[in-house]
């Protein structure tokens, strides 16, 4: 029922960073016996660079645009799971075709998982601030409402894995069967 709810499309992670849109999409994945797939190792793979070296050498506009049309194009093959970089779903351009042609998910959890999880890798170039606590905290007040626009919310909390991935998969079967509100195609 879960897959059958997808139809061609994608099933997109979205949410902030540590929310654990890679590692909860990829096991989302296997239990829909999909493939899965990672933006910003997308967005690695095609540059040849890592984040932060695109963001030092181009700077945060370019690498939205990189990151946009490498969205697009991995929007167009389905179904599989698709996790995004935090920043996607913000940009408008991105989140109308995430919407439009995806099954977004967003992956909310609260400030104190988030940094936990993201203190202990020096990878975000966002957070490279003299208070990297409170950039997380205003990215969260800021994006909260945006992320709010995807079509299903689960939470990721200090839990199993395997626990948050499979109540995302039941949250794609409750849409299934009519018990929320987005269209099935
Ligand atoms: C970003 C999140 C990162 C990465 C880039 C920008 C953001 O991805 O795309 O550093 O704007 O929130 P993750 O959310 O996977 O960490």
């Amino acid at each position: 029922m879960a897959r059958r709810v997808l139809g061609q499309r994608n099933l997109v992670f979205v949410g902030l960073m540590g929310a654990g849109k890679s590692a909860i999409g990829r096991l989302v994945a296997q239990m829909l016996d999909i493939p899965f797939v990672d933006s910003d190792h997308e967005i690695e793979r095609v540059s040849r660079m890592s984040i932060p070296e695109l963001f030092e050498a181009y700077g945060e506009p370019e690498f939205r645009a990189l990151e946009g049309r490498v969205i697009k194009r991995l929007l167009k093959t389905g179904p599989r799971v698709l996790s995004t970089g935090g920043g996607a779903f913000m940009n408008d351009t991105i989140r109308t075709m995430v919407l439009n042609d995806g099954l977004s998910v967003w992956l909310k959890a609260d400030l104190d998982v988030l940094w936990a999880r993201v203190s202990k890798r020096d990878s975000r170039p966002l957070l490279k601030t003299a208070n990297p606590r409170q950039t997380l905290s205003d990215l969260l007040d800021k994006r909260y409402p945006v992320y709010a626009k995807a079509d299903l919310t689960v939470w990721s909390r200090d839990e199993d894995k395997d626990i948050i991935a499979s109540e995302t998969v039941m949250a794609l079967a409750r849409l299934g069967r009519g018990q929320d509100t987005v269209p099935i195609p």
